[in-house]
């Protein structure tokens, strides 16, 4: 057990901020992480993954540790699935590219999201038409307190749109230690999302496979979001806010171009991205592209908030803040964060 002090997380959160924790570790099976809460006796501060959806604020005061669980297998088949286990501390774009290698169909339009497998379930991510909650079999948690390890089936994890009871009810409470998909045998395509449709006919791709798809997905995310290797970022900063139908036909009065899709409960789910495009600092200027010092909103795709370099996480904090005010005033939409904030 190795414990560093005075950390820097640069290197571990996507959006490039140096914070510092007071003391971080890495674990990389469960037995590891009993150790490590044994010796700092207190709840750890921050159970980091790929630290791709978090926005860190200022120094953390306590104990990080960063889930490096590993290892792929196969646990099972019927005649129209795989069960394939991951560790939470796999790359998920890697595990999505070893599944796709083995025509193990169901995560090709989640390919390319950043951040770890253990982060998937947590989330519930999502892309491209699909989300993580219809490939999830299973996963294995450990209670912090309890020190005990727990199954969660799909029901279990309340999944909802970029939401699961890890992040409501029993926030800080497990730390997910492997997740089993149910992949399918025969790939079922999801190609509805338009912009998928588009990219494949520009790719001219004569028969449909999961190949075909993730190359469509990679093009269509390296095209619009920028890479966090280059500029600091953790994907959507907010969720898409659902409002009644009724509200939504009163905006498209007045915003004839307002972006909305229909949810099968009758709201609608507005762009986020449009809201925040059409709002800005001022009268006549957009959020879209705008940057005060380091901290930014990103060109091409306006719900991400980028750090351009030195941005401290308190700046993006503040720019954040800023557009939920002006978005609030301009269409009565209070725009939720996506990214959890360490503040
Ligand atoms: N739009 C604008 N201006 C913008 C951005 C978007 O007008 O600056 C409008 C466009 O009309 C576009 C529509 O919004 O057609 C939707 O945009 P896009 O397809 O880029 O998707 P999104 O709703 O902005 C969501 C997810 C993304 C996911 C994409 C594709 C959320 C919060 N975000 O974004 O997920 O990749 O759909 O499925 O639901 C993430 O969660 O980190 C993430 C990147």
């Amino acid at each position: 057990m190795q414990i560093q002090e005075n950390f820097s997380l640069k290197q571990y959160n996507t959006f490039g901020i140096d914070a510092k924790a007071k003391q971080f570790s890495f674990f990389s099976t469960s037995d590891e992480l009993a150790d490590l809460l044994e010796y700092s006796k207190e709840p750890p501060a921050c159970i980091l993954g790929g630290g791709s959806n978090i926005l860190l604020t200022k120094d953390i005061d306590g104990t990080v540790l960063k889930n490096e669980i590993k290892g792929i297998e196969e646990t099972g088949e019927d005649d129209n699935y795989i069960y394939v286990k991951a560790g939470a501390g796999e790359n998920w774009h890697q595990f999505v590219q070893y599944c796709i290698g083995r025509n193990w169909a169901g995560l090709e339009n989640l390919s390319l999201i950043p951040g770890n497998v253990g982060a998937s379930p947590m989330q519930n991510i999502g892309a491209y038409g699909v989300e993580i909650k219809e490939v999830f079999n299973s996963l294995t948690a450990f209670h912090i307190h309890d020190r005990t390890i727990h199954t969660f089936t799909t029901g279990d994890c309340e999944f909802g749109y970029r939401e699961s009871v890890f992040k409501r009810k029993y926030k800080n409470e497990f730390v997910i230690l492997r997740v089993t998909f149910r992949l399918h045998k025969s790939p079922v395509f999801h190609t509805e999302y338009g912009a998928i449709k588009d990219e494949l006919e520009r790719m001219q791709v004569s028969s449909l496979s999961i190949k075909a798809i993730a190359r469509a997905v990679i093009n269509i995310r390296t095209a619009k979001l920028p890479d966090p290797k280059v500029i600091g970022n953790a994907g959507s900063f907010f969720k898409n806010p659902s409002i009644p139908h009724s509200d939504f036909l009163r905006l498209k009065e007045k915003f004839d171009s307002i972006v909305g899709y229909n949810n099968p409960d009758g709201t609608v789910k507005l762009a986020a991205g449009w809201l925040i495009e059409h709002s800005g600092p001022k009268e006549g200027i957009s959020w879209k592209g705008y940057r005060t010092g380091d901290a930014g909103c990103h060109a091409k795709q306006a719900l991400v908030l980028v750090n351009y370099g030195n941005a401290s996480g308190k700046e993006i904090f503040e720019l954040s803040e800023a557009i939920m005010q002006s978005v609030e005033k301009k269409f009565g939409i209070m725009l939720e964060r996506e990214v959890n904030i360490y503040r």
